[in-house]
């Protein structure tokens, strides 16, 4: 089977690519580039040894598109494509909801127009907002997002869903992400951010390579063990395989399919700076911030539908998780530059 990664020059897509041909299926990658650069293309096929055909398009180019499946003979997508930056998604509200509403349309349409009609879609777990359940199961309602990032993965959640409604042949699996970190164990590829990163285990990387100065922990007063942020952080190896396990299901014809990919485990920010330091024998200095606006206390998933619909669950542990972000950071000091 042929398998379209839109966004797959990108950090969940580099390293899913890898994990697809593990499992003995052939990829074809299209990727504008806006997020990303060639070179992790190349850093993936030396990894697998083996060329990976790779268009440079927009996913929003409708002509583009159809190029590709009239070259390629798809049978799934999997739809990594879009921005990514909340923040930057609060200041330029309609460059996100174009690009990530547009190129999901037009990337749906050139698929029934050429007969496929399957796909995997990259959701997070921002959907719930602050979440109505903890652990957070699918069954949890969807919740208010504050930004204009998370409310084109809630919509587009929406937009999918019911094209498979309204044609029972599509098979979609809408994947809810918690926070993948980590990196490929060979540290060639890993997560490359633009400028300051957003997230944290890239700012806990970058402080301890020396190019920022210290790690900013935004709030110790949340009602959490310790008073910071508690989150589900999932090793992005594990990650890219629970999207084999979704291509299973569209395999048997799953209809539309939701899950949410985590591991289970909460762990605070400072739970997740000391396991760096302890496993990786490096300081990171850190001083305690006012809250994030729009941060919630905790979140992490019960993973428990994946495992037993899939068959999927994580292998790695935070351990792991710090170790290969590591890997990654100090091979890579400026990234794929
Ligand atoms: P990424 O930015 O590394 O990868 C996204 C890729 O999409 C980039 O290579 C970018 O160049 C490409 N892209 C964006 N718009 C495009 C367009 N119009 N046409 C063609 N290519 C386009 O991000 P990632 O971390 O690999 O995330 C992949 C997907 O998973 C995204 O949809 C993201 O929103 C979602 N997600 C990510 C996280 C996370 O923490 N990384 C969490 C939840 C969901
Ligand atoms: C963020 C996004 C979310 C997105 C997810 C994955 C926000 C509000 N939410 O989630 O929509 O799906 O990334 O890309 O941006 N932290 C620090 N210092 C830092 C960075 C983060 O203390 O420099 C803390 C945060 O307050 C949080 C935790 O670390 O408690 C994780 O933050 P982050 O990696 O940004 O992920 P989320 O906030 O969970």
């Amino acid at each position: 089977m042929q398998i379209l990664l839109t966004g797959g020059a990108g950090y969940i897509g580099s390293h899913t690519i890898i994990e697809l041909d593990k499992a003995g299926y052939d990829v074809v990658v299209v990727d504008n580039l806006v997020n990303s650069c060639e070179i992790s293309i190349q850093r993936v096929s030396e990894i697998i040894g083996k060329p990976i055909p790779f268009v440079k398009a927009d996913v929003r180019d409708t002509a583009a598109m159809d190029a590709v499946f009239k070259k390629f003979k798809i049978d799934a997508c999997i739809h990594f494509a879009g921005l990514k930056a909340v923040g930057e998604s609060v200041a330029k509200p309609l460059e996100y909801y174009e690009n990530n509403m547009n190129a999901t349309f037009v990337l749906v349409d050139t698929m029934r127009r050429n007969g496929v009609k399957n796909i995997i879609f990259s959701s997070s777990a921002t959907v719930y907002g602050n979440p109505a359940i903890i652990p957070i199961t699918e069954e949890c309602p969807k919740g208010e997002c504050t930004n204009p990032y998370g409310k084109t993965k809630s919509m587009l959640e929406e937009v999918l869903s019911d094209v498979q409604k309204a044609d029972p042949e599509w098979n979609v699996v809408l994947l809810r992400y918690f926070n993948p970190i980590g990196a490929h164990q060979s540290g060639r590829i890993g997560e490359n951010p633009n400028g300051i990163p957003n997230n944290l285990m890239p700012y806990i990387t970058q402080t301890a390579v020396g190019i920022r100065k210290e790690l900013g922990v935004f709030g110790n007063d949340y009602d959490t063990p310790d008073g910071t942020g508690v989150r589900d952080y999932i090793h992005v190896c594990d990650l890219a395989a629970g999207h084999v396990a979704a291509l299973k299901a569209i395999e048997r014809k799953c209809g539309l399919a939701i899950y949410n990919l985590g591991t289970g485990h909460g762990y605070s920010v400072l739970d997740v700076v000391n396991a760096f330091q302890k496993v990786n024998n490096v300081k990171v200095p850190y001083s305690i911030k006012p809250r994030r606006a729009g941060d919630i206390a905790t979140c992490y998933c019960n993973p428990a539908k994946a495992k037993a619909e899939l068959g999927w669950e994580a292998k790695y542990g935070i351990e792991e998780m710090c170790r290969d972000s590591w890997n990654w950071q100090k091979n890579n000091p400026e990234g794929y530059k």
